[in-house]
């Protein structure tokens, strides 16, 4: 009984190994010229509405802050990504290429102090999958 008790334990931690580790924002999943053109792109496009800080104001809401990192909290960066994508600018929906949506989302992170380091976010909405928004490390 006590080997196959110590097989199973073996077993079972040879598939947590094997697992992939669940990325957050907070595992440096941009790139710091990415949120620099993503910046860019933020004043011409989105700054009018959620102003130049991300603070949002009478036309649109925050983009940064506690309130908004909950209201995202343990959604999928994908979600976010094609929420961005489809609805926005509101004024001019699906209006920005993907590129331009990723950096932008790069420097939304950036600005709500996840930590850049790793290569671009991709700009596909399924490679984002993998990584999810969480209020904090
Ligand atoms: C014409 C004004 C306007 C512009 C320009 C605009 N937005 Fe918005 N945005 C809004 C309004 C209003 C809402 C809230 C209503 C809604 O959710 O559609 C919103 C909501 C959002 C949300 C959802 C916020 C949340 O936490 O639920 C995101 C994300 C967003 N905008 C991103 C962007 C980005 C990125 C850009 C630039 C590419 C942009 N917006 C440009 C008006 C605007």
């Amino acid at each position: 009984m006590r080997g196959m008790a110590a097989l199973m334990l073996a077993v079972t931690a040879g598939i947590g190994a094997a697992a992939q580790p669940p990325r957050t924002i907070w595992d440096s999943v941009y790139s710091d010229a990415q949120a620099g053109r993503g910046k860019k792109a933020y004043i011409t496009h989105c700054a009018s509405c959620h102003n130049e800080g991300l603070q949002g104001g009478d036309l649109a809401p925050a983009l940064k802050g506690e309130e908004f990192l909950l209201r995202w909290n343990d959604k999928p960066l994908s979600e976010f990504f094609d929420r961005t994508q489809k609805t926005m600018p509101q004024d001019n929906p699906g209006g920005l290429s993907p590129q331009e949506t990723a950096d932008i989302i790069a420097y939304v992170l950036q600005v709500n102090k996840a930590p850049s380091g790793g290569g671009d976010l991709p700009s596909e909405s399924a490679a984002l999958g993998a990584v999810a928004m969480t209020k904090g490390q």
